[in-house]
């Protein structure tokens, strides 16, 4: 490119170069019945009344002892919110609802087989595995208040009871995400110093009852072998009463939970009253170097933050059926499938099995069966779904709503099918934007109070101040749409309080870039950098591109690697779309496209790579134009549905892929290989 033209085209228009999509307004019945249509609460959450309008949160979670500060920041930017409180979150999630609900479903189970029936699991019921789980914790395991459980589970309802179970203790669960490998449970049972491991036998997955506790064994070996002995592991049966393992059990250090939490039948244990400070949970997360970090959340700050959200942007309202589709492994599955809803006194289904499996209507059938009004899942499995069964959800009687899109930037195209085919145009549609460390939503519209806009997220949150910084440090004019690093200038409530073990590190990767006095106690100082890039459009909607080390950085300009991915996806036949950065000797960083077409589509005679090309160039601009363009036959992806963009990046950059074996489909990659580089 020539030093002229490079001086044309510059950041800002890059960005603008992804059209602004229009308006999609909530429909008058939704805002009739929504929890929040005061549009006010976004003055009394301004920065002028910070941090005392955290406390409407508060008022929402029942306290043993009302806090004295609402906001500490004595050791910033290690924040401690409502100081001097004392609750339990396993009292407010399930005791308090039992005066008014106790026969209404907390948790409705659905197993992956179809003819296996779907279990709701009530309130009083509810109450009562919790209560009788954390006496077998107490008096089997010996577990007490701030000690760490390390919980290796997959979709079940056992998996919620063990986490409430814990919380009820006061002690701190690390759920571990049950499709990770029995090292990789290993790792975090060491780094967590758990001495105790509740995991199960065996979990559906795509029909095959697949075992889980030989995984286990490996975990207890893999956190020995550095230092941490394990010294009891729980073993639920996905079949109480009948072993599903090939494993055998350790003599001594193994107990079927599902035999033994009969032991401790009509148990109650009273709620630990912790301090609002105590931690809750942790939550693994990986960064871009070493191992991956303990996010550590508190309890009272958490809660307060999740109830809120889940009330006013989930709209749940308690007679609600309410479905989020993602794995309790995950921070989504914490917040907003256990603790938020719950704590509302919802309902929240829980899904064992794969959406597609065994086929694309299987969340619909289910969505219809149960009477789901609230859904709640990924751009990824909105892309899946929409790759297998287009037409799928025209073929069920269900009605949405509100549905939510989180964890990815959603391109507009797919954001249309989700709002046209799966909402029937009835739902509104929240696009959250958020992190593990955040504990709750950043940016993401408020569902009766703003209008919609397809591939943005929205504004910030009430009480959550966004703004964008440049390399330097240097405040890029709002709205201005140009991209940059979004920051929060403020702490909030749901944030994480430290790395478990290693508040260096929390410092210096999520604070240290804009912080100018390491010093200061004034949270003005400390503003929170999550590592992605962003650009807020006029109207304030952020727009978030990917994180800082997605982007493709062409010829010294940025590119969101989802922008060019949304161009890929205007090409009629083209389902799924990846891009890559491809070391370019002139510039730097060149882009290359993976795709995977629609069912019944071919490329014939690489007509689909020009018209993705094409459709980049005309989009974007000729500096986004790719190196390659790769018709695949599928891409490879992680088991919860995220393309490994890392792998596809080593094929095209010649490098080794790694270990792939914890793939979904790791054939694919020998296969993407060989089309790559014959
Ligand atoms: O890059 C952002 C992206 O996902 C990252 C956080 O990932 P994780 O901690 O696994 O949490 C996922 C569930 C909250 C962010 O740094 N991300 C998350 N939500 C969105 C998003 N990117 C664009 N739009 C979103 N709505």
């Amino acid at each position: 490119m020539s030093a002229k033209e490079s001086m044309e085209v510059s950041e800002a228009q890059i960005a603008v170069h992804w059209q602004e999509e229009d308006y999609y307004h909530p429909s008058t019945e939704f805002i009739a019945q929504a929890n929040m249509t005061d549009a006010s609460i976004y003055d009394r959450f301004s920065l002028d009344n910070f941090p005392e309008c955290f406390k409407e949160y508060a008022d929402l979670l029942d306290w043993y002892e009302y806090w004295h500060t609402t906001l500490d920041t004595s050791d910033a930017p290690c924040f401690k919110w409502f100081v001097g409180g004392k609750l339990n979150a396993s009292y407010n999630c399930i005791d308090r609802h039992l005066a008014k609900n106790r026969n209404k479903t907390a948790l409705l189970y659905l197993p992956e087989p179809e003819d296996e029936a779907h279990q709701p699991i009530t309130y009083q019921e509810l109450w009562v595995r919790v209560n009788e789980t954390a006496a077998m914790l107490r008096d089997t395991c010996g577990v007490k208040q701030g000690d760490r459980v390390t919980i290796h589970m997959p979709m079940v309802p056992e998996l919620a009871v063990t986490m409430l179970a814990c919380a009820r203790l006061g002690a701190i669960h690390s759920v571990v995400f049950g499709g990770f490998s029995g090292k990789a449970c290993g790792e975090r049972i060491s780094d967590s110093g758990s001495k105790v491991l509740v995991t199960m036998d065996a979990y559906y997955r795509s029909g095959k009852l697949l075992e889980h506790k030989d995984k286990a064994d490996e975990a207890v070996q893999v956190a020995a072998d550095e230092g941490q002995e394990v010294e009891k592991v729980l073993v639920w049966q996905r079949y109480p009463g009948k072993y599903s393992a090939a494993t055998p059990l350790v003599e001594g250090r193994d107990y079927l939970a599902s035999d033994l939490v009969k032991e401790y039948a009509g148990q109650r244990v009273e709620p630990v009253r912790v301090p609002a400070e105590d931690p809750l949970f942790l939550m693994y997360t990986s960064g871009t170097t070493g191992r991956p970090k303990g996010c550590q959340h508190g309890t009272g700050g958490y809660l307060a933050y999740v109830t809120a959200t889940s009330k006013y942007v989930q709209d749940i309202h308690p007679e609600d059926v309410y479905w989020c589709m993602a794995d309790i492994g995950w921070i989504t599955g914490h917040s907003y499938i256990v603790y938020g809803p719950l704590s509302l006194g919802a309902t929240s289904v829980i899904f064992e099995g794969v959406p597609t499996y065994p086929d694309a209507g299987r969340p619909w059938r289910i969505a219809e069966r149960l009477g789901v009004n609230i859904f709640h899942t990924a751009p990824t499995t909105v892309r899946m779904l929409r790759k297998a069964g287009p037409d799928e959800p025209a073929k069920y009687t269900f009605h949405f709503k509100h549905m939510t899109t989180v964890g990815e930037p959603i391109e507009p195209e797919v954001w249309k099918w989700y709002y046209h085919v799966v909402g029937k145009g009835e739902a509104a549609i929240v696009d959250t934007w958020w992190q593990t460390e955040t504990g709750g939503f950043l940016c993401s519209t408020m569902p009766a109070l703003q209008p919609m806009k397809p591939g943005s997220a929205g504004p910030g949150m009430p009480g959550i101040h966004p703004v964008i910084f440049d390399e330097d440090g240097e405040e890029v004019a709002k709205g201005a749409g140009i991209a940059g690093n979004i920051c929060i200038r403020n702490p909030w409530p749901g944030q994480f309080q430290t790395i478990w073990g290693d508040r260096d590190r929390y410092v210096s990767t999520y604070y240290a870039k804009y912080n100018k006095n390491p010093k200061s106690t004034d949270w003005r100082d400390w503003p929170y950098f999550p590592g992605d890039a962003s650009v807020e459009a006029p109207d304030g909607y952020f727009r978030i591109l990917g994180r800082v080390d997605d982007v493709i950085n062409v010829a010294g300009h940025r590119l969101g690697t989802k922008e060019i991915e949304s161009a890929c996806l205007l090409v009629p036949e083209v389902a799924e779309a990846a891009v890559v950065p491809v070391a370019d000797e002139v510039k730097g960083k060149v882009p290359d496209i993976y795709v995977s077409l629609k069912p019944g589509y071919e490329s014939i005679g690489g007509e689909v790579e020009r018209k993705v090309s094409d459709a980049i160039s005309d989009s974007i601009g000729k500096i986004a134009k790719p190196k390659h363009v790769y018709v695949v036959t599928d891409m490879p992806k992680t088991r919860s549905g995220k393309i490994m963009r890392r792998v596809l990046s080593a094929i095209s950059n010649g490098k080794d892929v790694g270990d792939v074996t914890t793939l979904a489909n790791p054939d694919i990659v020998d296969e993407v290989r060989k089309l790559v580089q014959g």
